[in-house]
């Protein structure tokens, strides 16, 4: 097989930067290990901050996410009882952002590219990625499945969106890795019953953290900071509802409605960042390059960066301009991780609270969050970070 950007991973990245390159007039394969049902139902990020939604709606992505997703003006703090909400457009000049599942995200991207993109080809494996610093780089991958046979892709290009699991990352030589990790995780869940607050609730308490959120105006989906080890099988419904219940509590009459949990998983809590974003032909995107604690809901975001600012070099450079823009990509698209990384590793630690914590700790958490509820400065910066770093 044959073709100019060969892209390993059919999550938000290697799917939207098939989109883009497809605009472009750019042809790409996409190899995915996977089958489909796997990809539109791994049940991961929620929020879109401003700029991917317009990325989306330009890319042709946005029809069914302006019909269904969930425009958010702000979100609430909630600490010590009190209640604040931080209210975006007030504090960013107009900004908010839209509830929409990486999920139906994910089914979008699929289904447009089945119906005018170019090859999708799912359970096809990335085995490894060859000669990148040759203008000839190629993808061995195997397809349909663990017994299939062994295939070559030949590119001028090949990005890794493989995700923080996959094999590209490997071809880099010589990468420098940051790294921080966390002594706890998020237990998820979905759970079939309206949401009990209309925007996401993100609340600090001494037996921990816990996040509100949501997929529709009938599914709530909750999350609860567990050991980093913990089996999600282990918290039966009843002591999980508890738990949410205690973790939101408030001075005033709000309270938690319950419904049937039909879904529960672990997530565990990482910072990671690859440098470079690059060696030769071959270009990481997404989380194959970099991780973020989900507290700032920056993972898809980031990932949308790298592909915008990845599809537009590519352009550049198919389209008869110089390497320039390649070989600026990954210090472009570094800046803006850094800042995700940053906002993600603040809201994380504000919100959390690590095992051994003292009681100077939890009156340092208090009072920054009394900051963010007592100093428009403060909440500004959130409410920029929130909503969205410019995309390079
Ligand atoms: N060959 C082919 N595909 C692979 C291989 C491989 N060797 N290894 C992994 N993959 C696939 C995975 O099955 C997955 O579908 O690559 C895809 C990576 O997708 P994500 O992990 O979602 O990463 P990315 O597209 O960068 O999305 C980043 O979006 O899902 C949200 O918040 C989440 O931070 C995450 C963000
Ligand atoms: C989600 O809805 O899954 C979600 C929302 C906000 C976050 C993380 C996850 O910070």
């Amino acid at each position: 097989m044959r073709t100019t950007v060969g892209i390993i991973g059919a999550g938000p990245a290697g799917l939207l930067l098939a989109r883009l390159l497809r605009n472009a007039g750019i042809d790409s394969v996409v190899l995915e290990s996977r089958d489909r049902s796997y990809v539109e139902h791994r049940q991961r990020a929620g929020i879109l901050e401003q700029g991917t939604v317009d990325v989306l709606r330009a890319a042709g992505a946005g029809e069914r996410m302006d019909r269904e997703g969930l425009r958010h003006d702000g979100i609430e703090l909630r600490f010590a009882g009190r209640r604040h909400r931080v209210d975006f457009p007030a504090l960013t000049g107009g900004r908010s952002v839209m509830v929409y599942a990486q999920t139906e995200v994910c089914k979008d991207l699929i289904a447009l590219q089945l119906a005018d993109g170019g090859p999708l080809l799912f359970e096809a494996e990335a085995l490894a990625v060859e000669g990148a610093e040759t203008d000839r780089p190629r993808v061995r991958f195997r397809r349909g499945g663990p017994d299939g046979a062994e295939d070559v892709l030949e590119c001028d290009y090949v990005v890794g969106c493989d995700g923080f699991w996959g094999v590209a990352r490997a071809a880099v030589p010589d990468g420098r890795t940051f790294e921080r990790t966390y002594p706890y995780g998020w237990l998820g869940v979905l759970a079939d019953v309206a949401p009990s607050h209309d925007e996401l609730v993100y609340a600090r308490h001494d037996r921990g953290f816990a996040l509100l959120s949501m997929r529709s105006p009938s599914v709530s989906r909750l999350y609860l900071q567990v050991p980093a080890d913990t089996d999600a099988d282990s918290w039966s419904d009843d002591e999980i509802w508890a738990e949410l219940e205690r973790r939101f509590e408030t001075r005033d009459d709000w309270t938690l409605d319950r419904g049937p949990i039909t879904q529960k998983s672990v997530t565990p809590m990482r910072s990671y960042v690859h440098e470079p974003m690059r060696h030769g032909r071959l270009f990481l995107a997404g989380d194959a390059a970099h991780i973020v604690p989900p507290t700032g809901a920056k993972g898809l975001n980031l990932a949308v960066g790298d592909v915008v600012t990845l599809a537009r070099a590519l352009a550049h450079r198919t389209g008869g301009g110089s390497d320039e823009l390649l070989d600026a990509y990954s210090a472009t698209c570094l800046r803006r991780v850094w800042q995700a990384e940053r906002f993600s590793y603040d809201m994380t630690t504000l919100l959390h609270r690590a095992p051994g914590a003292t009681p100077f700790d939890d009156r340092l958490q208090l009072a920054r969050l009394d900051r963010f509820a007592s100093s428009r400065a403060a909440e500004t910066d959130l409410a920029e970070a929130y909503t969205g770093f410019p995309i390079g």
